[in-house]
């Protein structure tokens, strides 16, 4: 069938199987021109079909020439409906990894799960041994635990809600968002679903096995982003999760001390994703973000992030580089001065009539299309497909 986009205001509903495989192609493409990297060598991703785990599961094949292990939650195609985007960037990476001689195994299922837990290890037993690098990027909207009970995460304020400017999708025009306050049972759910309890429970079990090498490495990913988006994101429910994060961290290093095993937040770039997509304030700070960043030409999405994190930061120098919050930054160009200080001066004059001149809507949509494999070059749109 022909497959075409269907937006409905922050989500699209389709995705086009060969736009995603090209898109995977050109992140492969990306990070074998980047050069190799020396690092582990049999690396676990969970969340490892969209996004940063994506990035960093073909950043550990292709520049480390890793082994690897990837978890993720995507649906088949069923009749008419196609796949999730991570479905089809997933059979992308297994048909690249295999065809370059490297090992790969894809386990679809809830990460959240005992048994997708007990699954992993097992393959990893069988298979590898052990794993010498886990990469923890789930981005979810809930968790069910053991017991049936089922807890979502929330994107809300934690005190007062906020105003802040908004770009409104349908008209282009920039209005005003409010974000409304978390109740506390949103802020304990928003917790436990972005935290790191889920993230310890990998590794206690991992160890438990004997499935996680001493000294390995282990690596989740956060946010912080500038005192405009606080109140939406560092400061509100999220945030407080991505504290908790920080806190795992910690509390990981120090229980697997006698193994050696560290594990580490890195600081990300603020990214087009299908959940920033969803909160108010955001698109419209992405857009103004992007256009200040393209222009000083340091622009960089998941797999260009990814790369850095892995061959500068982490793998390529002598020792792993934190700074003084205890955590790795590859915001550090997003959160530059000079970018900040323009990114605010635009913030203050953008409205609908400058909106299209001051901010990148077309960069901000392109991503928008690109991650469900939309409106990527040398992809015929028109041809019939298989989905
Ligand atoms: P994403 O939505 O692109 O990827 C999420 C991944 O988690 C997918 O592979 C999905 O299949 C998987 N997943 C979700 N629920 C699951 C479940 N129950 N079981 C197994 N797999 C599941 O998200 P993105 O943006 O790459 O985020 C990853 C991490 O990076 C998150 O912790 C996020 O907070 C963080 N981050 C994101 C930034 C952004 O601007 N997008 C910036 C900085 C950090």
């Amino acid at each position: 069938m022909v497959v075409e986009p269907k937006v409905k205001g922050f989500i699209c509903t389709t995705a086009h199987p060969v736009g995603c495989k090209k898109n995977v192609q050109n992140q492969i493409c990306y990070t074998k021109e980047n050069g190799e990297i020396k690092g582990p060598k049999k690396v676990l991703v969970i969340g490892a079909s969209t996004g940063y785990g994506l990035a960093s599961r073909i950043t550990a094949a292709f520049a480390m020439n890793a082994a690897t292990i990837g978890v993720m939650f995507e649906k088949e195609a069923t009749g008419k409906r196609t796949a999730t985007p991570g479905f089809y960037n997933t059979k992308a990476f297994d048909e690249a990894a295999k065809e370059a001689g490297l090992y790969t195994k894809s386990i679809n299922g809830d990460a959240f799960s005992a048994e997708i837990k007990k699954e992993v290890i097992d393959t990893i037993k069988k298979d590898l041994g052990q794993v010498d690098m886990v990469v923890y990027s789930l981005a979810a909207p809930r968790r069910t635990m053991a017991d049936g009970t089922v807890f979502s995460s929330s994107l809300k304020t934690v005190g007062e809600p906020f105003t802040q400017k908004n770009w409104n999708f349908k008209d282009n025009s920039i209005g005003e968002g409010t974000i409304g306050s978390a109740t506390e049972e949103e802020i304990a759910g928003t917790i436990k679903v972005m935290g790191g309890e889920d993230w310890m429970d990998w590794i206690d079990a991992l160890v438990e096995n004997d499935a996680i090498a001493s000294d390995a490495v282990t690596i989740a990913y956060s946010y912080i982003g500038p005192k405009l988006t606080y109140p939406v994101y560092h400061e509100g429910t999220i945030g407080m999760a991505k504290k908790h994060l920080k806190e795992s961290a910690d509390a990981i290093t120090k229980k697997q001390a006698q193994k050696g095993i560290k594990a580490y937040v890195s600081v990300n770039k603020a990214l087009v994703t299908q959940a920033s997509a969803a909160i108010p304030v955001v698109p419209l700070y992405l857009s103004v973000l992007y256009k200040v960043m393209k222009e000083k030409d340091i622009h960089e999405g998941c797999i260009e992030q990814m790369n850095r994190l892995f061959k500068d930061k982490m793998f390529g120098g002598d020792a792993i580089e934190v700074m003084e919050d205890g955590m790795i930054h590859v915001d550090d160009w997003e959160m530059r001065e000079d970018v900040q200080s323009e990114v605010m001066d635009i913030w203050e004059k953008i409205s609908s009539e400058n909106l299209l001149e001051l901010a990148d809507v077309d960069g901000y949509w392109n991503d928008f299309y690109n991650m469900f494999g939309f409106k990527l070059a040398d992809v015929d749109y028109s041809a019939d497909v298989e989905v």
